[in-house]
């Protein structure tokens, strides 16, 4: 009679045998982390076990396929968003890699909102991915298949745009905020700082960079920022909340937090923490693929639903390197907002306007009917 373990390894071969689910993690692994076989390569798990088994063999299986060396990492991770600190065996493990994988509970997932995290990757040559697509669902969907060029064409051309550096957010809810955002230089879409894909599709990036798998955001700390800002979803939380928050904004401090009691317990965090009412973050989405309602469901918007196309979200507390330090960070936003960014709209009530330029529909018909890349799903 089989145990309860053997039976779960035999049911986490079996999905591997799926097609899908290896075309996902190797998506991930060759794809949008670009692992070379003479990288060193950490995949951190937590000792929870929340993430499915069967996705964790699929990438276990596609970093074999590269040749490159693998450690496995289980700890009880710590909390990022509330600053807690990495262990020494973790600090060590971290510090001997060229690549982090991290595959965590998604309300544990923004390892990027942490100052050890950061620190470990300017410091040594090290590039992290943390793995949202934590079950069969997502790592066997269109958002964890989308092409890698057009992602970073998408994701650079976006960040292009922040050439004027005013931008306006609103929305039907009462969103009224002004910032002012540092410039990104011009220049090739698919050739960045951050990353680039070269003549040959293949997606090359440098170490100090922070991604999610799937992903989808355009993020940074503004220059300025004032006005009026009001969440329909908070990280902490699924699905839309009881009572929309709002917060008042003025010269980067949150001033003033309404709403219901989802509004108290934010209050109560950001009063918690060292400089917890900073306002450190403003973030649009970009793909369109990134599931609604499977991000619905979840209590970590931040993770799946802030990807998708449309989308924006906003977050107070540390913003790594810039801005005030804070052990604290926490996610808020909604999905129909209209950005403005000087004279160019670029999200029209929740729609993504890229996704009509011809230029991305061209390279999306390289990979196919570009309706399937570029129409939202659900
Ligand atoms: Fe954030």
């Amino acid at each position: 009679m089989p145990t309860a373990s053997s039976a779960n390894r035999s049911a986490a071969n079996k999905a591997i045998e799926n097609g899908d689910l290896m075309r996902g993690a190797r998506n991930c692994v060759n794809g949008y982390c670009a692992i070379q076989r003479d990288e060193r390569v950490l995949l951190w798990l937590d000792r929870n076990d929340t993430v499915d088994p069967t996705v964790v063999n699929a990438l276990v299986t596609a970093i074999d396929e590269t040749g490159a060396p693998l450690s496995v990492l289980r700890t009880k991770a710590p909390i990022f968003r509330y600053g807690q600190r990495l262990s020494p065996v973790e600090e060590a493990a971290i510090s001997n890699a060229n690549v982090l994988m991290h595959v965590f509970d998604l309300e544990n997932a923004a390892s990027v909102d942490n100052a050890d995290i950061y620190r470990c990757m300017w410091e040594h040559e090290l590039r992290v991915t943390s793995v949202i697509a934590t079950t069969p669902r997502i790592m066997n969907s269109d958002w964890a298949h989308y092409p890698p060029e057009l992602h970073y064409y998408m994701w650079i051309k976006s960040a292009r745009l922040l050439c004027d550096t005013e931008a306006h957010l609103t929305d039907d809810l009462g969103t009224d905020l002004h910032m002012k955002l540092f410039p990104w230089p011009k220049g090739d879409p698919l050739s960045s700082s951050w990353a680039s894909v070269d003549k040959k599709a293949k997606v090359h990036r440098p170490a100090g960079t922070w991604e999610f798998f799937p992903g989808g955001t355009i993020a940074l700390c503004p220059k300025a920022v004032e006005g009026t800002l009001v969440f329909e979803l908070l990280e902490g939380f699924a699905g839309y909340l009881s009572e929309p928050i709002r917060l008042t904004i003025k010269d980067h401090w949150v001033t003033k937090v309404e709403g219901g009691t989802e509004a108290k317990w934010l209050k109560e965090r950001m009063r918690r923490y060292n400089n917890g009412s900073y306002f450190c973050e403003f973030a649009w989405g970009i793909n369109p693929r990134s599931p609604l309602q499977e991000g619905l469901k979840v209590k970590a918007p931040d993770s799946l639903l802030f990807r998708r196309a449309g989308s924006f979200h906003c977050a107070v507390g540390l913003w790594p390197g810039m801005g005030v330090p804070s052990p604290f960070h926490w996610d808020g936003g909604g999905l129909k907002p209209t950005l403005t960014l000087g004279k160019k709209t670029v999200i029209d009530r929740g729609y993504f306007t890229m996704l009509d330029d011809p230029d991305v529909r061209e390279l999306a018909s390289k990979y196919g009917n570009p309706e399937e890349f570029l129409s939202y799903e659900s």
